[in-house]
């Protein structure tokens, strides 16, 4: 079998800007934030492989971000990606608060259903910041580790909402019990997004304003000296930043990763990917099962069936930037929420394309819902321009949706998937794929394969 090495740094980047798009983030907005936190981690004078765990940390530290859409979704009764962009912004104080909320609950809903809502909110708000964090945070250090990164990647991501003075969350520790790499993660991050919304002046003055309250005042003074040199901030601007971040990983050695790192870095960003909505819990991993099962039987080789289960671990990843008011909408998309749920697709391919090593999985991704009669998207691409690996994971991914519940209808029986998946051969999927499942799906227990379903689902594949 063949091997490859790439570096993790690039991957890391890369699912990067996945994350930006769950948070409401401009892109580039983990890369930016790992370019200042490591120029404050250098200022303060860490050791190389401090430097390097920090670097790291700063990349992934929004990894629990999607665990938390649907819940903001469904309390907030909004759009999570605007409400997280701009709940960033505010301070904590009391009328920025207010303001947020009344400014951010509901906006589309009735008024008595936007009023209970803010009522719910305002009595019972700190509680649902805390555990809305706190899933957050626990969920984003348990698959830092599942990436393999240290417990000290794992603690910064997990401590990432602490404040100085102890009333950040979901703990509420303080001072130098806060581990430093997140002290310097929630400093980054906040002085990225002013400097994004509001320039360079405003970013310097925010940081001043939180020191001794959210941040640790050395970090300040450290940032202070930093932001005092225009080519920080030229830098920062650059359209070359990804690049110059990539090159300027800290530590003796760029870290590697082989085959089966990636594939572990696959299989920990596919829970990311299906933590976004309750609908897609586990639709990933079964895909890529299914997706297994068919390339088994079709006689693929290993290092295609390979291929093919880390496509299709991954070929949902721009559901990352659709938002959750869409993904879980439990009734028909109108015109417009059509095209947001239409555009996973396009991000998928955008956000994989960065990764040299990924070229055939954004490919795969980029057309997992083309149809063979031209009727699909994002492209519209016919029969002769979707390769094989592509109808095979769409296949597969057809069969997940249709067995599994939906926001607008309960999961069906195999056989009746198998029946819809048939009576679409040759229009929508390939019947040699098909073939290939449904002999796959004789051969093994289909009953545990289904048993561990719980409420999950995908795309809406019947429109
Ligand atoms: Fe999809
Ligand atoms: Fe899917």
């Amino acid at each position: 079998m063949r091997t490859i090495q790439i570096r993790l740094a690039e991957i890391i980047e890369a699912l990067s800007k996945a994350l930006d798009l769950t948070e409401g983030q401009p892109p580039g907005h983990c890369i930016r934030t790992c370019y200042i936190g490591t120029h404050i981690g250098r200022e303060m004078g860490m050791p190389d492989d401090q430097l390097q765990e920090l670097y790291y940390t700063l990349l992934l530290k929004d990894l629990g971000c999607s665990s938390n859409a649907a819940r903001i979704c469904e309390l907030y009764m909004a759009d999570d990606l605007s409400f997280k962009r701009d709940f960033k912004l505010v301070d904590g104080s009391l009328g920025q608060v207010l303001r947020f909320v009344l400014g951010h609950t509901g906006m589309q809903a009735g008024l008595a259903e936007r009023f209970r809502g803010i009522v719910n909110i305002l009595q019972n708000g700190g509680k649902i910041a805390t555990d809305l964090i706190q899933t957050r945070c626990q969920r984003g250090a348990e698959i830092a580790r599942q990436m393999r990164f240290s417990d000290g990647v794992a603690d910064g991501v997990l401590s990432l909402d602490e404040h100085w003075n102890g009333g950040g969350k979901p703990v509420g520790i303080s001072g130098e019990e806060i581990p430093l790499y997140s002290r310097i993660a929630l400093l980054s991050q906040v002085a990225d997004i002013f400097q994004m919304s509001a320039g360079r002046e405003a970013a310097i003055a925010e940081i001043g304003k939180r020191a001794d309250t959210w941040f640790d005042p050395s970090l300040c003074t450290a940032f202070a000296r930093i932001a005092g040199r225009d080519d920080f901030w030229e830098t920062l601007a650059s359209d070359q930043l990804e690049t110059i971040v990539l090159e300027s990983e800290p530590g003796q050695q760029a870290i590697m990763a082989d085959d089966d790192y990636l594939d572990d870095i696959a299989a920990a960003f596919a829970r990311v990917i299906d933590a976004k909505s309750p609908y897609t819990s586990g639709h990933s991993d079964r895909v890529a099962l299914f997706t297994d099962l068919i390339a088994e039987e079709m006689g693929i080789d290993e290092d295609g069936r390979r291929l093919l289960r880390r496509a299709a671990l991954l070929h949902d990843i721009g559901k990352l930037g659709v938002s959750n008011s869409v993904l879980d909408k439990p009734a028909k998309l109108d015109d417009i929420e059509w095209g947001a749920m239409k555009r996973h697709a396009e991000f998928s391919e955008m956000i994989l394309s960065h990764i040299g090593a990924f070229a055939d999985l954004a490919r795969i991704g980029g057309a997992h819902h083309e149809r063979l009669d031209g009727k699909g998207y994002p492209r519209g691409l016919t029969a002769e321009e979707i390769p094989m690996e592509v109808r095979i994971v769409s296949t597969a991914d057809v069969f997940d949706a249709l067995t599994a519940d939906r926001p607008y209808r309960a999961a069906m029986p195999i056989s009746k998937a198998l029946a819809i998946l048939w009576e679409g051969a040759g229009e929508s999927h390939d019947p040699i794929c098909i073939e290939a499942l449904q002999r796959a799906l004789a051969s093994a227990d289909l009953e545990r394969l289904r048993d561990e379903d719980t409420a999950e689902t995908d795309d809406r594949v019947a429109a």
